[in-house]
């Protein structure tokens, strides 16, 4: 069981996303649980001013210190301390897999999402303790990647997916890409499912599927693939960027993973 509470200044934003498909049902079965804050609660005034202008004459909203501290300080009473207060923010640390993997080992987790040009530096240095950009490119607010964080440590907890194989075989979980998927029909407009798909050789099936995994990350993303390449001396090997052959059996350079797809 892990809890999520996501602090934000756009509640509505992010609750659709939290109440459909995975993440609606692994809280109806009570493994992950998300709780969506309205920073506004916690803003002094009539007005609930969460932001401000920034000192030094720069443009943009800077959010307040006050809501922020008076929000974890209320939460952090309310469900004990978080093993890590997040913010999201494109000067972070970058979300990839094994970040993931270290995340949905926590209990809680306390995320802030801001709207507007930044935060008071004085909440980053306080109350923060790990800050998280969901990649080289700058969003309106951090509530999206929030949800993308929630989205793929939730689906990590043992449980939540009904497959207990399949979030082991996601791309990038042993840091190749996944093989490409087929289901019925065997022939559809002139293209033929491989053969070796339909061969019930489950040997041969996982050997087509290594080879389709280490040509995929060989042409897609050989950042990934660190160390020598091993499909270099593989006279089979198909050319960087072609589609391996069906049915070509390179001899897997690591052992299987043993994700338990099955042929339809
Ligand atoms: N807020 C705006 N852009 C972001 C990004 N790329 N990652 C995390 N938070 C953000």
């Amino acid at each position: 069981m892990i809890r999520f509470d996501l602090v934000t200044a756009l509640p509505d934003l992010v609750r659709s996303p939290l109440d459909h498909s995975i993440l609606r049902r692994a809280q109806d079965k009570g493994l992950v649980e998300v709780e969506v804050h309205d920073l506004r609660d916690w803003a002094p005034g009539r007005h609930r001013q969460i932001d401000d202008v920034p000192y030094g004459g720069m443009g943009g909203m800077v959010l307040k210190p006050e809501p922020l501290f008076a929000c974890v300080e209320a939460l952090s009473e309310r469900h004990g301390p978080y093993d890590e207060v997040i913010f999201l923010t494109p000067d972070g640390e970058t979300l990839d897999q094994p970040m993931a993997n270290a995340l949905s080992l926590a209990g809680q987790l306390l995320l802030i999402a801001g709207h507007y040009k930044n935060v008071d530096q004085r909440v980053r240095d306080a109350l923060v303790t790990r800050e998280v950009s969901v990649g080289d490119y700058v969003l309106s607010g951090g509530e999206l990647p929030a949800l993308v964080l929630i989205d793929a440590v939730a689906r990590l907890v043992p449980g939540v997916l009904g497959d207990a194989g399949s979030a082991l075989s996601d791309s990038f979980q042993d840091g190749l890409l996944d093989a490409p998927s087929y289901t019925r029909p065997a022939t559809f407009r002139g293209h033929e499912v491989p053969a070796v798909l339909r061969s019930g050789d489950h040997g041969a099936i996982l050997a087509w599927r290594e080879a389709q995994r280490l040509e995929r990350t060989r042409a897609r993303r050989p950042d990934l693939l660190a160390g020598p390449d091993p499909l270099a001396d593989d006279p089979h090997a198909p050319s960087p960027g072609e589609p391996a052959a069906p049915g070509a059996a390179a001899s897997p350079a690591r052992p299987a993973s043993g994700a338990g797809e099955e042929s339809p």
